[in-house]
């Protein structure tokens, strides 16, 4: 099949701008330009000083390096680089509504009909559209009638190309993807994008499907990533309960070929920006469809994962005798996950808020958060005094004084710890607090913290 020559992606967040990297990067002989409207963001991925690209993803930064001013561009031009293109990509946000019809289930498809809008009055000749934004199923249809609402000359194919990415490993998994999954009704414009992953990607890992099948398989993809999360989560409450280990049975029944290892560590609650908004649209989409007990088997996923997380900030008040009033809290991590500045929807957030509200003064450690992202998420500046937060760069810092220490974020620099170091600075009886079950435990207790684990009957 031909190849693209020109393609433009528009919408450089955490998933247009490593995924454009990549296909940049394997792909020498296409010129890729990332369009946004965020004039911030394109300065930033613009920044000549690769440590201060605007998503951080380990690795990043050398694939950025090597492609960019060659045949990869940052760039506001948004309709300049949609005309030039033969291949455009929709990866803008898709968040959950926050009013109207729908609202605090839909996704908000405004800024996806904004720029499908956008193309049908840029594009030049026969353009292939790309949907790497996550769709609620039959998305496509709405953006095939806002191109085809278009003038004389100009032709379009719609496909769905969903991204399955995790954030963290992003540059791992576009790399080495389990899998491709192309929709559409055009083979001739399947055939183009099949052969722009064909550079790196074998041909039996590109699945075709049609363009529903392929919408909604993203959609159940993270439904049924995230059921495992709550359900380990809701048989690690089982285990504190009843004197089992979570960590003991996750191995056991991952043992099972049938269920598998992977996704079976119990936590604080999944966070990022998409398994709870993709839940919540399948729910409003099954409902839409009249399927009621659907809808209410997969909303009570993200209701255990809303649970989990405010139960964890109800147990810490509780061990701390009933009460955080003026206590000092830390606060290790802030990311929803280890290798990541990305903290939408992080666990961290709720629990920090319960704190703050408790009264509680935290002091917040995160390798890569900014403290003007926290202040965003907390709706607060950082402060002092009762109900306060700072972040502060170290965990000896966040330690001091403090009566607990919250394990948050599974970040490796959490995992190795100078616990008599720590304990020593920390006002006793002092407690750590391990969410996420990834502290050394032993040298935790040995420097004469009391330990809480998650799962940990
Ligand atoms: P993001 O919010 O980081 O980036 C979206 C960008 O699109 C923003 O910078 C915004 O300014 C830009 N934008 C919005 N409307 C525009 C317009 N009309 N013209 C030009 N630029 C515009 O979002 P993120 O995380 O990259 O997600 C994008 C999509 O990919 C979402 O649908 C999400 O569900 C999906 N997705 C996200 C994954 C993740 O790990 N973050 C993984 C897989 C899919």
């Amino acid at each position: 099949a031909p190849l693209p020559q020109r393609i433009c992606c528009i919408g450089a967040g955490y998933v247009g701008g490593p995924t454009m990297a990549v296909i940049a990067d394997r792909c020498p002989a296409i010129t890729v330009t990332v369009v946004d409207l965020n004039a911030a963001r394109i300065a930033a991925w613009n920044d000549p000083d690769l440590s201060r690209l605007p998503v951080y993803e380990p690795g990043l930064d050398q694939v950025v390096g090597r492609c960019r001013g060659r045949n990869l561009f940052f760039s506001t031009a948004v309709e300049e680089a949609i005309a030039a293109a033969d291949m455009v990509f929709l990866s803008v946000n898709t968040p959950t509504k926050t009013r109207g019809l729908g609202a605090g289930q839909a996704s908000d498809l405004k800024w996806v009909e904004a720029s499908a809008r956008t193309v049908a009055k840029a594009a030049q000749g026969h353009t292939i559209v790309v949907e790497k934004s996550t769709l609620p199923v039959r998305t496509a249809e709405a953006v095939k009638a806002i191109l085809g609402a278009g003038v004389a000359g100009k032709s379009f194919s719609v496909l769905s190309n969903p991204e399955f990415l995790a954030e963290g490993t992003a540059i791992g998994d576009l790399e080495h993807p389990d899998r491709v999954l192309i929709g559409g009704d055009d083979p001739a414009a399947i055939d183009v994008l099949a052969a722009v992953y064909a550079h790196w990607v074998s041909p039996e890992r590109i699945l075709r499907t049609n363009l529903w099948s392929s919408e909604l398989s993203k959609l159940t993809a993270n439904a049924f990533l995230a059921q495992r999360i709550s359900s380990i989560n809701g048989i690690a409450a089982f285990c504190e309960a009843t004197g089992a280990d979570v960590r003991e049975v996750a191995r056991a029944i991952g043992a099972d070929s049938r269920i598998g290892p992977k996704f079976l560590q119990a936590g604080p609650g999944f966070g990022g920006s998409c398994f709870q908004k993709d839940i919540l649209n399948l729910v409003y989409l099954c409902r839409h469809y009249g399927l009621e007990e659907v809808a209410a088997y997969w909303e009570q996923v993200v209701r255990l994962n809303t649970w989990q997380q405010h139960r964890i900030a109800r147990l810490v008040v509780t061990r701390l005798f009933g009460t955080v009033t003026g206590k000092r809290l830390a606060i290790l991590g802030f990311a929803f996950k280890a290798d990541t500045n990305d903290t939408r929807e992080s666990p961290a957030i709720r629990i920090a808020r319960d704190l703050l509200e408790e009264g509680a003064q935290l002091m917040i450690v995160d390798p890569k958060v900014s403290e003007r992202q926290i202040g965003l998420d907390l709706g607060q500046p950082a402060g002092e005094g009762e109900g306060s937060w700072r972040l502060v760069a170290s965990v000896e810092a966040a330690a001091l004084g403090a009566d607990a220490l919250l394990l948050l974020t599974e970040w490796e620099q959490f995992a190795a710890l100078d616990w008599m170091a720590i304990a020593a600075v920390m006002r006793q009886p002092a407690w750590l607090f391990d969410a996420r079950g990834r502290a050394d435990e032993a040298a935790a207790r040995a420097a004469g913290l009391n330990v809480w684990r998650i799962g940990q009957g």
